[in-house]
């Protein structure tokens, strides 16, 4: 992303999960955010359909999901007058675009993407009970991005496969029905953000549902009270022990994993406060600093950082009218985009309607 001279467009989006946690915000939001304040031109979308796929049965939350995620986007600092936010069901051609595409991907090409069969080895489904409209994930979220002609997709890592199917049916729909006319699509590449996944307080993979996530709306005491339970080095009983704040390799389990996978209050100092970071580390090592001060110092470094995306997410759930305003004129822009794409699509692939069914 680095070597991009001129800004683009950019198109990326979220599954509605409700209230969004510090993973969120690193891995997602923070870039988000910084590529608007750079001038790019920002397409952001709740991927409501794209919630059906796994939970298609439940959806009586969906709503109040979107809500408090949409409240988060706009806590975070996406400015509605520079960022385009819209809810992906309320701009129907991505359906349009959906079925089309569909028609230019194989089953086993689908079958094959890794994010699928973690899917299906995490949420213990049964291969032979995935629906039709499960297997064709990638193939909605290939219409959601090319839609609106990204120049880069912003995601994370685990994204990049489904990126990469964006990029084949770029390709196939140019080369099938653009032979006689400029390419239709472009080939957007997927643009990760720097910082590396943050891990969860007990030191494995951040998730709402294990619980070991702070969320963006914590108040001050409920983050101390998280983090007073984060995962440091175990070996560091009492304060005046010297204490280990990068994994330890040299011990192994018995299946080749380090015992001691690094300290996660540490990790957190080194993204969220850098400037003490190393003075932190070094009195950990020397044993002159105790984990449960170090957690304290980091509790309120935390909750310093939220308390401007607590205020803005508080003036805005005060407003709803406001953030529902918000929401339609972004719903209106996207649309603007997707209808003039799909003007392209169609007369690609006649099916515009020609002749005497012209008029
Ligand atoms: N698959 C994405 C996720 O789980 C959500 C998503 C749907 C998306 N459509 C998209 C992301 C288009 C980027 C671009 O987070």
């Amino acid at each position: 992303m680095s070597a991009v001279k001129q800004p683009g467009r950019i198109l990326s989006g979220m599954r509605p999960t409700g209230r969004l946690h510090l993973g969120n915000y690193v891995g997602a939001l923070e870039n988000w955010v910084r590529l608007q304040d750079q001038g790019w031109q920002n397409f952001h979308m709740v991927a409501d359909w794209h919630m059906l796929t796994t939970a298609s049965e439940d959806t009586s939350r969906l709503q109040a999901d979107i809500w408090d995620m949409v409240l988060d986007w706009l806590a975070a600092g996406l400015d509605p007058g520079k960022s385009v936010l819209f809810i992906q069901s309320e701009v129907k051609e991505h359906a349009e675009l959906h079925l089309l595409f569909s028609m230019l991907v194989s089953k086993a090409r689908l079958e094959r993407i890794p994010t699928l069969k973690e899917q299906i080895r995490d949420l213990h489904l049964d291969e032979q009970t995935i629906s039709y409209g499960h297997l064709g994930y990638s193939v909605l979220q290939a219409a959601d991005i090319l839609i609106y002609k990204p120049s880069h997709v912003p995601v994370g890592e685990d994204q990049v496969p489904h990126v990469e199917l964006t990029r084949e049916i770029a390709r196939r729909f140019n080369f099938v029905y653009c032979r006689e006319r400029a390419p239709v699509f472009p080939e957007p590449e997927a643009a990760l953000t720097e910082f590396a996944r943050l891990r969860g307080l007990d030191g494995n993979r951040m998730s709402k549902s294990v619980g070991n996530t702070i969320l963006l709306t914590d108040p001050p005491a409920e983050i101390e009270r998280k983090v007073r339970m984060a995962y440091t080095d175990p070996k560091k009983i009492r304060a005046t022990d010297p204490g280990r704040p990068d994994a330890d390799l040299s011990e192994l389990d018995e299946e080749g994993r380090p015992l001691h996978t690094g300290c996660v209050v540490w990790e957190y100092h080194r993204k969220f406060n850098p400037a003490e970071a190393d003075d932190i580390a070094a009195r950990c090592r020397a044993g002159t600093l105790a984990c449960v001060p170090d957690k304290k110092h980091l509790a309120k470094v935390l909750s310093d950082a939220l308390a401007p995306i607590r205020e803005r997410r508080e003036r805005y759930a005060a407003d709803p009218d406001l953030v529902r305003d918000i929401v339609a004129d972004g719903n209106r822009r996207a649309r603007a985009v997707a209808a003039a794409t799909m003007d392209e699509v169609r007369e690609a692939m006649n099916l515009k309607l020609a002749g005497a069914l012209a008029r």
